[in-house]
């Protein structure tokens, strides 16, 4: 069945994106050292422009990210080494390979990293300390999906279930922290700010791939890009690199209705809690606040923030593996917003470069993390079943 619903939509006026450090490489070249790096797939999708009426749709497929379902790894293993480094003091420079720096960080052992996550950015935290002999921690809010809860668990972290929502499992990870701890959040709250921005700065990878792979097939560059929203850290990583662009394109950020904490904090003009319960099958989405390091950025650098329900993102599922594409829920809210707009806000096609000239870039951050749902919404068990 076709989704029907009305998107919640809020235009916002874009100002100059604050910069605040020059965007390196440096990530890039430390993402290429972990093993199993190689650029995410990136690749024009005709059937997808089609379908939203747009002159070109671009997917980079996120999927399988440094051996993990998505592209959660990217920031969680670069805010994690960086506060390794800044804790042991080991030299940044005097490693080659991941064994080395497990050799070089054994005479400061024990240590543990823990965060709290909705699933891909704790798992991702929990690989990367299992890949250097470290601990984890990891917090998750109550009714997180089993398959969930075991593929943290198969990276041999302690995981606790909160009694809670995603954002009370933020709080009580950020307890944790004490001499042995580190405490690896994607999400920041006031004197917990630099780890997150960290995350944030992991997350460049993708973009600096993105801009090698445009050149190297001699396309285009995007004129409009869609982000995917819980916390805003991923979109705070786009409009930082794309924000302040010559020519600029459009990004519009999406999430869902029941978690919207980034359309309400951008009416309100500051962070504000978006009452729970946050029910939605995009998971990763489902949170009630936005991270106050992102807001800015976000404040700055997004044309609109769209709030939909799940259906639009199932429906993007569902087109995607028409493509032989496999996302998860949150992994198609990218197209889900799109599609919502393209299908209820015809009006907006001219305002949001949505247009037959238009190119369109959709990041799926995410595979089939919940294969039972997958099953439910696409009618067939993913072809790579991602979660475990
Ligand atoms: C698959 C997936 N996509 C998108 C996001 C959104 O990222 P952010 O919380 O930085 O907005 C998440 C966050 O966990 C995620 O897991």
């Amino acid at each position: 069945m076709q989704p029907t619903s009305d998107p919640r939509v809020l235009l916002n006026e874009t100002s100059p994106v604050p910069v605040t450090s020059e965007a390196t490489r440096a990530p890039l070249a430390f993402h290429r050292k972990l093993p199993g790096y190689s650029p995410t797939p990136l690749t024009s999708v005709p059937g997808l422009a089609n379908r939203l009426g747009i002159g070109a749709v671009y997917v980079k497929d996120e999927s399988s990210r440094l051996g993990l379902p998505a592209f959660k790894m990217l920031g969680g293993s670069w805010a994690s080494y960086r506060s390794i480094i800044e804790r042991t003091g080991i030299d940044p420079e005097g490693w080659e390979t991941i064994e080395d720096l497990a050799l070089q960080l054994e005479p400061h052992l024990p240590l543990t990293l823990a965060t709290a996550t909705d699933g891909n950015h704790g798992r991702a935290v929990a690989r990367f300390a299992k890949l250097l002999g470290l601990k984890s921690r990891i917090w998750v809010p109550k009714g997180t999906v089993a398959p969930r809860i075991e593929a943290i668990e198969a990276e041999g972290a302690i995981v606790r279930i909160t009694n809670g929502t995603y954002d009370d499992a933020v709080a009580e990870a950020g307890l944790a922290a004490d001499a042995n701890t580190l405490v690896v959040s994607d999400t920041s709250w006031p004197g917990y700010e630099i780890v997150p921005r960290w995350v944030i700065d992991g997350y460049s990878t993708m973009m600096f791939e993105l801009e090698d792979q445009l050149a190297s097939m001699g396309l285009p560059e995007p004129t409009v890009i869609a982000a995917p929203m819980g916390v805003g850290a991923l979109a705070a990583a786009l409009t930082m690199r794309y924000g302040n662009h010559i020519p600029r394109p459009v990004i519009i950020g999406g999430e869902p209705t029941n978690s919207a904490c980034v359309l309400a904090a951008l009416e309100a003009g500051e962070v504000v809690t978006v009452p729970g319960p946050h029910d939605t099958s995009m998971a990763g989405l489902s949170c009630g606040t936005a991270s106050p390091i992102a807001f800015p950025f976000l404040a700055a650098g997004l044309d609109a923030a769209i709030a939909f329900d799940d259906e639009w993102a199932e429906e993007g599922m569902r087109l995607l593996a028409a493509e032989g594409i496999v996302s998860g829920e949150s992994g198609a809210a990218t197209l889900g917003t799109l599609l919502s707009l393209a299908d209820r806000r015809a009006d907006l096609r001219d305002t949001l470069n949505l247009g037959p000239d238009d190119v369109a870039l959709v990041i799926v951050t995410e595979g089939a993390t919940d294969p039972k749902n997958y099953e439910r919404i696409v009618g067939r068990l993913p072809e790579t079943v991602a979660a475990v």
